[in-house]
């Protein structure tokens, strides 16, 4: 059943989906001040491998130096360029890409290329900004703000349910894509049902009844458990025999804010983050994992990992059609946006939208 019976408001005002001074206001409230997933574990698991990337505004350089992952401000003490530019690389030190610097794992200036020539500069101040950095359900995660809180503490009574399922996984892939779209349009898409018979008419044709919607709505993330996906007696059995964990539901769906939307679906997981860069466009990285737990090893194991390989190439497939099908509407849905003189409205059904709308509004930074 959904948790309410009627209508919500649409809180969030049109020039919300494409306003500078919105879009600046969450960078600095929502994305500078969350956890937020910046690779898969699998991408930095090698010493030396890094990515750049912009959390809320700020370049973040994550690097992994003997097998500890480290964050710092992506900025050089020298001329202020960034030590390296935005995406995956591999570099045996910490340097920066103009002129060679080099920082210790701890942020320190450790070479100087030329040092005569700084004669009467004083290194103490030359140290790197370290930034908070964790690793959790086979991602990195990085807060850009300083603080003491930690990512599980964060992600409040979620953090346990996500122990259950995304422990114990192996990356298969990523889906990359970016949108000429506001952040916030992907992810209403994402929590709700309502445009299925309309989008997804020829993969999904329906939504569920309402008796088959279990809706959660916390302050750190909404869920949807589809019932009509419920597990049998002997599906959960073989749950127990081929993976340490048993699950209710086949189909689960849920927004961890501010960007972070995971399913589960079968022996399928899907952690997806939509990245904000610009007011009106965004990026939109699926990580798609399947558990390595399985019990691969006997006379079973050859054909078993075949099919594994098999469901991950046709669950894959079916993910690409998905968002092709999502993504045909969202730049209709920002073009709206930008002309529209109504309200809007929200209904019951919708309504993982208008509680993830008050969340928005209620941490972005006053205006
Ligand atoms: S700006 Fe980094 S070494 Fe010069
Ligand atoms: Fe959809």
């Amino acid at each position: 059943m959904f948790l309410s019976n009627r209508a919500h408001d649409h809180v969030l005002a049109p020039r919300d989906y494409s306003a500078p001074d919105v879009f600046a206001a969450e960078q600095e409230g929502i994305f500078r001040r969350s956890w937020i997933c910046v690779a898969a574990f699998d991408q930095l698991a090698d010493s030396g491998q890094q990515v750049a990337i912009d959390v809320g505004g700020v370049p973040v350089l994550v690097r992994n130096d003997g097998g500890t992952l480290r964050a710092y401000r992506n900025v050089c003490a020298h001329r202020h360029s960034l030590l390296a530019r935005p995406g995956f690389s591999c570099r045996p030190t910490l340097q920066c890409q103009y002129h060679g610097w080099e920082y210790a794992t701890d942020g320190r200036l450790s070479k100087l290329p030329d040092g005569q020539s700084f004669k009467g500069w004083k290194a103490t101040g030359a140290r790197l900004d370290p930034l908070r950095c964790e690793t959790a359900w086979g991602l990195v995660f990085v807060n850009a703000t300083p603080g003491d809180t930690t990512l599980r503490a964060d992600m409040g009574t979620l953090a346990a349910e996500l122990d259950r399922h995304f422990d114990g996984l192996r990356l298969y892939w990523t889906q990359i894509t970016e949108h000429d779209v506001n952040w916030k349009v992907i992810v209403e898409n994402a929590v709700e049902g309502y445009h299925v018979p309309m989008v997804h008419r020829e993969t999904f044709v329906n939504y569920a009844e309402e008796r088959f919607h279990d809706h959660v709505i916390a302050p750190t993330h909404t869920q949807f458990h589809d019932l009509s996906t419920r597990r049998s007696e002997r599906d959960q059995l073989i749950d127990r025999m081929l993976f340490r964990s048993e699950r209710l539901w086949t189909y689960s769906h849920t927004l961890a804010y501010p960007n972070h939307m995971l399913s589960w679906a079968g022996f399928y997981r899907e952690w997806v983050v939509v990245e904000p860069l610009g007011p009106r466009r965004s990026r939109r990285i699926g990580y798609g994992f399947f558990p390595q737990n399985l019990r691969l090893s006997g006379k079973l194991g050859l054909p078993l990992r075949l099919a594994v390989g098999e469901i991950a190439r046709r669950t894959r497939k079916m993910a690409d059609k998905i968002l092709g099908e999502d993504s045909s509407l969202w730049d209709s849905v920002q073009r709206g946006t930008e002309s529209s003189t109504f309200d809007g409205v929200i209904s019951a059904r919708e309504e993982r939208v208008a509680a993830f709308q008050n969340w928005v509004v209620a941490h972005r930074a006053q205006q």
